[in-house]
């Protein structure tokens, strides 16, 4: 049995529709300078009408198992992370699994919002590392313009679509080298969609709401923390990352990442400006695109990490 897992290719995929500041302007009362100065986002994708989280998640499933060239048939394992699922149920991941051609293995989704890619890599990784699986395909997708209230501008100018996925591989190198989660439930009401299904009846209007100033404190702190933590815990010192491949939330919330790691901006892979913030699909989104551009180059160690509602936090330190 191989001991470790490592990623043998990834995929992502934006849906075509670009919302620029500009355009929100005509929505709300904001400004593209207010977007740009206090998030760093510029432009964001959504979703079309009739486009679904599923659609999304096939799309950059594909271009991974392309990627990774690993045939549908192969997979024996699907981890999918959303917050916006395309139906209560059945899991997206299960509604994904015969439009990709793969029959017959686990699949399931996995809901820890702005984490949720790292949960999911941090379960697959178990499943391979264990011998349950030897090929994986963890996906993040979301919605997220789905659950927004367009008379918010707090909200509804941070927040987009997208998917991004990585295949997993057996290996006899490291691969995943370490992953983190951690959650605490106590911090529930500083974001959160407060309806689903309650009292046997599904809520109308499911709407994203923010306390942004503590959410901003708290994921400053807490990331900062978690990098630490990272590292310690493999003995590395931080001369030894190569790239920080953070959840794009927020432009300042990742300087004051890359600040605590002593790493250059340019070590850092920044996509919020153009994707805004894509929940689940943010960091494969990153990854992806920075393995793509060359960038990001096999043998260099990344450390990936995230936070979100909650709270939920992790990271994983990554030889790509
Ligand atoms: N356009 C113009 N003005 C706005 C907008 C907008 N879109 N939104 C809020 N404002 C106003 C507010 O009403 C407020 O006005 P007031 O002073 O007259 O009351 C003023 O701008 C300042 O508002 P603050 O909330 O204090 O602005 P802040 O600098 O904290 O930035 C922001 C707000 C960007 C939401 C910030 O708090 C943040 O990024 N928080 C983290 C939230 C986040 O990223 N959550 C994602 C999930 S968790 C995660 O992924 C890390």
């Amino acid at each position: 049995m191989k001991p470790y897992s490592r990623i043998l290719g990834t995929g992502s995929y934006l849906p075509a529709r670009i919302v620029t500041n500009k355009d929100l302007e005509e929505i709300v009362d904001t400004t593209d300078e207010w977007i740009f100065e206090r998030t760093g986002i510029r432009q964001r994708h959504m979703v079309a009408e009739g486009e679904s989280c599923s659609d999304l998640a096939v799309a950059a499933a594909q271009a991974a198992l392309a990627a990774a060239e690993v045939e549908p048939g192969e997979i024996d394992l699907i981890v999918l992370a959303t917050t916006t699922p395309d139906q209560i149920f059945p899991s997206t991941a299960c509604i994904i699994q015969p439009r990709l051609g793969i029959q017959g293995v686990p699949a399931f989704d996995v809901q820890a919002v702005c984490t949720g890619f790292v949960y999911a890599l941090s379960i697959a990784d178990k499943f391979v590392r264990t011998g349950s699986a030897k090929r994986a395909l963890v996906i993040g997708a979301d919605t997220m313009s789905r659950l927004l209230d367009w008379q918010d501008r707090s909200t509804c100018v941070l927040f987009a679509d997208g998917a991004g996925a990585v295949v997993l591989g057996a290996s006899e190198e490291p691969g995943i080298i370490s992953t983190h989660i951690s959650a605490d439930g106590a911090y529930k009401d500083l974001l959160q969609v407060p309806k689903g299904v309650g009292g046997g009846q599904t809520d109308a209007d499911p709407y994203l709401e923010m306390r942004g100033n503590e959410v901003f404190r708290m994921a400053v702190n807490t990331l900062g923390r978690i990098v630490d933590e990272t590292l310690e815990a493999n003995g590395l010192d931080k001369s030894a990352i190569d790239w920080l491949v953070p959840h794009q939330a927020n432009i300042r919330i990742i300087q004051a990442t890359a600040r605590k790691l002593d790493l250059p901006m340019e070590q850092v892979v920044v996509t919020v400006g153009e994707h805004g913030n894509t929940s689940a699909a943010s960091i494969p989104l990153a990854l992806d695109t920075a393995i793509r551009d060359g960038r990001i180059k096999r043998g260099e160690t990344l450390i990936m990490e995230a936070f979100g509602g909650g709270f939920t936090w992790g990271s994983a330190l990554v030889r790509y």
